[in-house]
């Protein structure tokens, strides 16, 4: 015991005399060199791209919308929206979180993207909430939930057949920071969509320090598809599983207003938009 801790003392010194990365050193350092991750996001704001990006990390297991499968699937589920589909019992919280923070690949990083309105508040207090580092990807309500409302009109594809505005998740995502700021005391990392699209690289260096990881110049360009997802949501992922980059073309805003029947919506989620916004790291 006593040499192993000597053998690191003299690690850690040597890792920060010679000019290695932050990562070397919390990792010769003695700290946990595990990072747990959950990116928590609204629907429709560009985080299977972000997932994408992840995947092409040879040092990160990427878990795919691990909650949203107990949400909708799982035995525990709470939602009405596809309760005519059978429950599946791979699907429970429990299995999730075991997941993320023990990777069987043992993997020293774990990289989860979900939606913060799919994991019910009992869970918000749980000990492994406090385990993981928390972070946030926000997008503005009119292309997102413009981009819903599309997806809800083509049922056979993405298994919606119709909107619901809470589901779309911007006051469970306010809840959600400021139970991470307030109750776990975290600083998390906030990004908006437009930013990561405009400006990949600034936005990825710039989030990824505050996690401790570094920089990985494959994250901009990448091939490792989606993990498999339940199939009645396939029409979701086309996009982003076919993509190679991020795309700056997506920001623009069409000139078109977003349609009537979610104007209401969007004016109502805007208040949490602006509040996270508020929050986002400034290129
Ligand atoms: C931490 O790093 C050591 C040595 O690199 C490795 O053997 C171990 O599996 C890592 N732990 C985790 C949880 O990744
Ligand atoms: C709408 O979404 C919210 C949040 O996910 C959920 O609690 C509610 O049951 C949903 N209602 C319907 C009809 O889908
Ligand atoms: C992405 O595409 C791969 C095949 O290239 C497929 O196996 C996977 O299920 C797809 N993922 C999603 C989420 O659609």
């Amino acid at each position: 015991m006593a040499s192993s801790w000597l053998f690191r003392l003299l690690c850690c010194l040597f890792a920060m005399t010679a000019s290695t990365t932050a990562a070397d050193v919390a990792d010769k350092c003695g700290q946990p060199n595990a990072t747990r991750i959950i990116l928590w996001s609204i629907m429709r704001s560009g985080s299977s791209a972000l997932s994408r990006s992840f995947l092409q990390r040879s040092d990160t297991k990427v878990l795919f919308e691990p909650f949203v499968s107990v949400y909708y699937l799982g035995p525990e589920r709470e939602h009405p929206r596809h309760t005519d589909l059978p429950a599946d019992p791979q699907y429970t919280y429990e299995k999730m979180w075991d997941q993320l923070l023990n990777p069987p690949g043992g993997e020293s990083v774990s990289f989860a993207k979900d939606f913060a309105v799919t994991l019910p508040r009992r869970w918000w207090r749980s000990k492994e909430m406090a385990e993981v580092k928390h972070s946030f990807l926000i997008r503005h309500p009119e292309p997102a939930m413009t981009s819903m409302l599309r997806a809800c009109k083509d049922p056979e594809s993405t298994g919606y057949s119709y909107f619901n505005e809470t589901e779309m998740g911007y006051s469970e995502l306010v809840a959600m920071f400021e139970y991470v700021t307030k109750e776990l005391h975290q600083v998390p990392p906030v990004i908006d969509h437009d930013d990561l699209m405009k400006q990949p690289e600034a936005v990825l260096r710039s989030f990824l320090g505050h996690l401790g990881l570094d920089f990985d110049e494959r994250m901009l360009h990448w091939t490792a598809p989606l993990p498999p997802h339940p199939e009645i949501w396939a029409g979701f992922f086309e996009n982003a599983n076919r993509s190679t980059g991020f795309k700056p073309t997506r920001v623009e805003r069409k000139s078109t207003e977003a349609p009537a029947e979610i104007a209401d919506a969007i004016a109502r989620a805007m208040p949490a938009y602006s509040l996270l916004a508020s929050h986002r790291l400034q290129m």
